[in-house]
């Protein structure tokens, strides 16, 4: 059995589903602080069957301890997270308790339980403003910009002191480049509580009429249109890195480092001008200063998890942005339909 932290969220729901269609138990655990257990209800119709669901805080030792106790729990991908960037900067403390608090006490209680078997969700944004593109996981770590990406670096080096420190744990970290894309169905996507700051949320909004014009966070970058670049991922392929992930562990021991992107990198301009051509909808554009913290280029070198994983991702950006735009509309009518009633 599976224990997916974080798992009712945006990336955790697709990784219970995929670990369910290929027969893995799963057993979820997140505090719904960023997340609706509908996705419990969701991920139970694509899969046939329910993931089992806790309700309850990754750094609560005790519930923990009882969890790995009583669940025949043999692998742990731990998603459970905060991860907007604007937010971290305005409560560091929150950011850092939860982010490094939580990787801590799960570590405790896996090695407690005899459990050395984990995947972690990192982010591309340990790698800081590294300038050699495409980045591979021999670049070195950089500097983060904001404390959600310094959290990340530091649950990294939390996990890595923790397999130097016992020759039993077998650690995946997955670093993932931009996340997007919802599952095919349109059934599961990302569904924030809290205000969104990533592009797409955004320009969804403005698709849907809720946003007047997408702000453009600069277009003086040096890149071939001034606007930022990045290796946009869909969320399935990403998912399915964790199942290979989770497998190539069991006959790895220490801590592997993953990327997990596809390797090409499209600006903010072709983004928009994708999701014009797959929803018919044209996207107003607001030119502003540039966002602070931001970087010009980040795009992965997927080469590593191609060799050692058998995964790469296989979704190109207008599929990706066509089952987000599916996702977001259905979403739109389930809330118009809530609001009549
Ligand atoms: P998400 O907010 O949709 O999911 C995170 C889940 O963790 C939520 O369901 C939330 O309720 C739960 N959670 C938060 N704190 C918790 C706690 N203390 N105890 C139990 N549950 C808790 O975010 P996501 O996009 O699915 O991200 C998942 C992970 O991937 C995070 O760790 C995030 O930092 C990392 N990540 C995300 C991105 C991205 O762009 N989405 C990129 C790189 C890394
Ligand atoms: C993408 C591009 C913006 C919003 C962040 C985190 C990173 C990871 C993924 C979790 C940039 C531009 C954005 C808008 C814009 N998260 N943009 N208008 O900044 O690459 O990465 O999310 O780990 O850690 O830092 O993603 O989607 O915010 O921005 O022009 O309204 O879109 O400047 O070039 P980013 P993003």
């Amino acid at each position: 059995m599976i224990l997916i932290t974080g798992g009712t969220g945006y990336i955790g729901a697709h990784v219970a589903l995929e670990c369910m269609v290929r027969g893995e138990e799963v057993l979820i655990l997140d505090n719904l602080c960023n997340s609706q257990r509908s996705a419990i209800d969701r991920i139970s119709v694509l899969a046939g069957k329910r993931p089992g669901f806790i309700f309850g805080d990754v750094r609560n030792r005790r519930l923990l301890d009882s969890v790995l106790r009583d669940y025949p729990i043999d692998a742990v991908v731990h998603c459970a997270g905060l991860k907007a960037v604007g937010e971290s900067v305005r409560e560091p403390l929150r950011y850092y308790n939860t982010n490094v608090g939580g990787s801590v006490v799960l570590c405790q209680a896996m090695a407690q339980a005899g459990i050395f078997r984990l995947v972690f969700s990192s982010s591309a944004t340990v790698y800081g403003d590294c300038t050699c593109m495409p980045i591979n996981e021999s670049c070195a770590t950089g500097q983060p910009t904001n404390p959600y990406g310094m959290s990340k670096l530091m649950c990294e080096n939390v996990m890595k002191s923790v397999a130097s420190s016992d020759p039993r744990w077998s650690i995946g970290l997955l670093r993932y480049f931009n996340p997007i894309g919802a599952h095919a169905s349109g059934l599961l996507g990302e569904a924030p509580t809290s205000t969104p700051n990533n592009l797409l949320p955004y320009l969804l909004q403005v698709a849907l009429g809720e946003r007047r014009a997408l702000a453009v966070f600069g277009n003086d970058y040096p890149t071939p249109d001034g606007t930022g670049v990045r290796d946009y991922i869909h969320v399935e392929d990403l998912a399915l890195g964790h199942i290979r992930a989770l497998d190539a562990l069991r006959d790895r021991r220490g801590v592997s480092l993953w990327n997990l992107g596809t390797g090409r990198g499209y600006s903010v301009l072709d983004v928009v001008k994708a999701f014009e051509k797959v929803s018919g909808i044209p996207i107003p554009l607001n030119v502003e200063a540039r966002r602070p913290g931001d970087i010009a280029c980040c795009w992965a070198d997927p080469q590593k998890s191609i060799e050692e994983l058998g995964w790469q991702a296989r979704h190109g950006l207008e599929k990706m942005l066509a089952d987000a735009w599916r996702w977001q509309c259905n979403q739109h009518k389930r809330d118009e339909v809530r609001k009549a009633n």
